[in-house]
Order: C-alpha cells, then sequence, then structure tokens
C-alpha cells in the first residue's frame, strides 16, 4: 500500500500541493483527474523523490514504510516507477537496449513480443533507435513496455496518451490490464474524463488537494461539475507560513 498524508509544497509563495492525502492499494488503478495547473505533475515527482521536488512536507510510506528520505534512484530500487509526461528520449539505445536495460534484464524473445504487442508495436521496433526517428507516440509506447517489463510496485503514468492518438484509448487499457495482472498500485495522472473510467477508483484533484474520492464515474461527474465554474487558484501561502494553516 502506498499512504500519501498531508503533502504540502510551496513553489513562488503558492501552495502547489495543499494537504494533500490519499492512498492507494496493490492490485487496482487509480485515477488523478483534473484540470491544467492543478499540481498533477507535481505529485508526480514529489512521489518519485526528483531532487527539485524533495523541499515537501507531510509524509509518503510505502508498506508502511517511510520513503521521504530515499533518493529518486533509492524510490526506483523499491520499486517505485514514473512515466513522464513528455516522452523519453535516448540517443544512441536501440528499443532492445532500452527494454533490457543494456541486457541486465533476461527477458525472453516472446516477453519482449507480448509486452510489444500490447503497446500496438510491431517486433521489428526492437532494432530502431529511441530517439527523434520514432514519434513521440511510439516513444510513450516503448516507456509503457518498459515499465510493464520492470514489474513495479508503484506504477505512475503522467498523462500516459499524451502524443498518442485517440485510437490507443484501447492499448492504455491493454496496459493497465498487465500492471494490474502483476499487482501493481497503478497511478494514471490525467485530464480526460475517458482515461479516468479505465481506473478502478478516481480522486479529483484541484488547487493542490484531493476534494474528492469514490468510483471513476461519480468522480467524472464533480469534475464536470465543479471544474468547469472554479479558477483552479494554487492558495498564496498565509503569513506565519505552511505550518500554522
Ligand atoms: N518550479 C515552479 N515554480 C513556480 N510554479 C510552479 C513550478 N512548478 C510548477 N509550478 C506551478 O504549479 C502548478 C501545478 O503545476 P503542474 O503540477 O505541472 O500541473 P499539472 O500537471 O496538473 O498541469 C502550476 O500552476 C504551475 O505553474
Ligand atoms: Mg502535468
Amino acid at each position: 500500500m502506498l499512504e500519501v498524508k498531508e503533502i504540502k509544497l510551496v513553489r513562488e509563495d503558492r501552495k502547489i500541493l495543499n494537504n494533500l492525502t490519499a492512498s492507494f492499494e496493490k492490485g487496482r488503478v487509480y485515477a488523478i483527474l483534473g484540470n491544467n495547473g492543478v499540481g498533477k505533475s507535481t505529485l508526480s515527482y514529489v512521489l518519485m523523490g526528483l531532487e527539485s521536488h524533495k523541499d515537501y512536507e507531510g509524509n509518503i510510506f510505502l508498506d508502511g514504510e517511510e520513503i521521504d528520505l530515499l533518493s529518486v534512484s533509492e524510490r526506483a530500487r523499491k520499486g517505485i516507477s514514473l512515466g513522464w509526461q513528455e516522452p523519453v528520449r535516448f540517443e544512441g539505445l536501440t528499443v532492445r537496449e532500452y527494454l533490457t536495460l543494456g541486457g541486465k534484464l533476461k527477458l525472453s524473445e516472446e516477453e519482449l513480443d507480448e509486452t510489444l504487442s500490447t503497446v500496438g508495436l510491431k517486433k521489428e521496433y526492437l532494432d530502431r533507435f529511441v530517439d527523434e526517428s520514432l514519434s513521440g507516440g511510439e516513444r510513450k509506447r516503448v516507456e509503457l513496455a518498459s515499465i510493464i517489463l520492470l514489474n513495479p510496485r508503484v506504477t505512475i503514468l503522467d498523462e500516459p496518451d499524451s502524443g498518442i492518438d485517440i485510437m490507443s484509448m484501447e492499448m492504455i487499457e491493454h496496459v493497465l490490464e498487465r500492471l494490474r495482472d502483476k499487482g501493481s498500485i497503478v497511478i494514471i495522472i490525467t485530464h480526460r474524463e475517458e482515461i479516468a473510467r479505465l481506473a478502478d477508483e478516481a480522486y479529483l484533484l484541484c488547487g493542490g488537494r484531493m476534494l474528492a474520492s469514490g468510483v471513476p464515474e461519480e468522480i467524472v461527474s464533480f469534475y464536470r461539475k465543479l471544474c468547469d465554474s472554479c479558477q483552479h487558484v494554487n492558495e498564496p501561502v498565509k503569513e506565519g507560513g505552511l505550518a500554522n494553516d
């Protein structure tokens, strides 16, 4: 189980994450739904422990162990994996090298083929380079394949459909199924209702706070009602700072 307790993060006197609390169970897919600028990518960086975002307040527990002091690579070793909003690019690395971590992951051809097919790529892609010769959407697919093959304990996907056409909703559904079957804690971050509907549970994020949680359909309907009229302004820090809120 991943537990996030009262996370606060301030940037330029604004509370980008504001007392954010949530919990996530193994083998379930969670959507974090929210408009642009509400703090979705920021939350993914805090969970991953990026150096630029280590100044958050609050606590993160993975299966009861507090991980706040762990670096990004230590968190990666604990099995936390982040699919970035921007597609990956690795000059000089083939898809096969990328997926097998340069040969360190021993994977059968079947496993590689099957995973590429889950993300909608032919096996000929194994010899292509993970650079600009692949489209953004193709690099996204390669990254999703890599995440599946890593068997993460926690999978965070930040806007997994960005750069991928709408026809690929089914592909994302297959990816989520694979991760769910592997028992990962899956968190998909999105501003799209159709993606949120693929989850087992959803949270509504607004102004850095979790406003509501529940079944995706219910949260999507809150999103429509509440978020259209909302300005999504991040609250300024009051005098006295965060501790006195
Ligand atoms: N380093 C930063 N300095 C100032 N403001 C920031 C910084 N990083 C993010 N923000 C602001 O925090 C808010 C949330 O950003 P982000 O997490 O990227 O939103 P989302 O992914 O939900 O679109 C935005 O208003 C953004 O401008
Ligand atoms: Mg974002």
